[in-house]
């Protein structure tokens, strides 16, 4: 049996194809670019881009069962075609906001397409990724310092590696069509919190600047994000940030039902990618 794994070049898919290939998994991977793919042995590496429903046709051949990372354009042709090649069962990459109407409309779109293809489908609604923190990892090594508002404000990080395991048992074992698993880490931690462990797994202290919100804004909406979602993401972070949130233990216990084990913690996140963020100041 013959497992597709789109997406495979990305920090989830990268896991979803080593977890697969050491369970003994036939497994092909998907990418735009083939000789960046820097994809372990054993996997076969196929070109072919989600936006482009005909580019997919090699990589579709003879597959059973296929990780759909989400791209909406076209992917109700995309699954069409998956269809007609026999594949069988698909497994999403959702997100955790696939219901909230500002962030996850383009989830929505990709989980309907899979739902009214009449392929077996199970979705994976994961929540906010622990590898969000690379987008700060440059600032992290050259000045070893994080600028952001809502210091306070709490999330419960996901390893790549546990929404990873989650995809690589629905994708191997029956009983999960027509599922939708909404899953999180472990432990809910500060955004303040969270640099204080990557510092930890570095041995370097990382200062946290609290941002002035106002001013916070207009440095997104400068860096290009969207007025509206910037106001939702930071109401959001204010709103955690006023109480102690409990960990959602319903979420967490997901990833411990489904991989037999508990959702590996943001300190393990910290440790597995302190290479990302450990250069020393020259
Ligand atoms: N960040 C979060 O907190 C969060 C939370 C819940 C869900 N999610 C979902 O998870 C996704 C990110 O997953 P990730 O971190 O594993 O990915 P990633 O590291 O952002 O990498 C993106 C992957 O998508 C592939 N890709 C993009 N466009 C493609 C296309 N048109 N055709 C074929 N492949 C395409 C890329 O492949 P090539 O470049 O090799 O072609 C690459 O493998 C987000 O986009 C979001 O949908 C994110």
């Amino acid at each position: 049996m013959t497992i597709l794994v789109t997406g495979a070049t990305g920090l989830v898919g990268r896991e979803v194809v080593g977890q697969l290939l050491k369970a003994g998994h036939d497994v092909r991977a998907l990418t735009r670019r083939p000789v960046a793919a820097g994809l372990p042995e054993g996997v076969t590496v196929v070109e072919g881009d989600l936006e482009r429903p005909e580019s997919l046709r090699a990589a579709l051949r003879g597959v059973e069962r296929m990780y759909l990372f989400p791209v909406p354009h076209a992917v109700s042709d995309v699954v069409a075609m998956a269809k007609r090649a026999g594949v069988r069962r698909v497994v999403v990459l959702s997100g955790a906001e696939a219901d909230n109407d500002m962030f996850g409309s383009g989830y929505r779109i990709v989980e309907r397409a899979v739902e009214e293809s009449g392929l077996e489908w199970t979705h994976l609604r994961p929540g906010e990724f622990a590898g969000n923190w690379l987008d700060w990892a440059q600032r992290v090594r050259t000045e070893r310092v994080v600028r952001r508002p809502y210091g306070g404000a709490v999330t419960q990080p996901t390893h790549e590696a546990d929404v990873a395991a989650v995809a690589a048992t629905v994708l191997a074992e029956d009983g999960h069509a027509g599922m939708t698993y909404t899953f999180a880490g472990p432990e809910a931690l500060t955004v303040a919190e969270q640099v204080k462990a990557i510092g930890v797994a570095i041995g370097q202290e990382i200062r946290f600047e609290e941002q002035d919100p106002t001013q916070a804004r207009d440095g997104w909406i400068q860096d290009g994000y969207p007025a509206e979602v910037v106001d939702v993401l930071f109401g959001m972070w204010a709103e955690s940030a006023r109480g102690p949130a409990p960990v959602d233990e319903e979420r967490a216990a997901v990833v411990q039902r489904l991989t037999g084990r508990p959702g590996r913690t943001f300190a393990r996140w910290a440790a597995d990618h302190a290479a990302d963020f450990e250069q020393p100041i020259p």
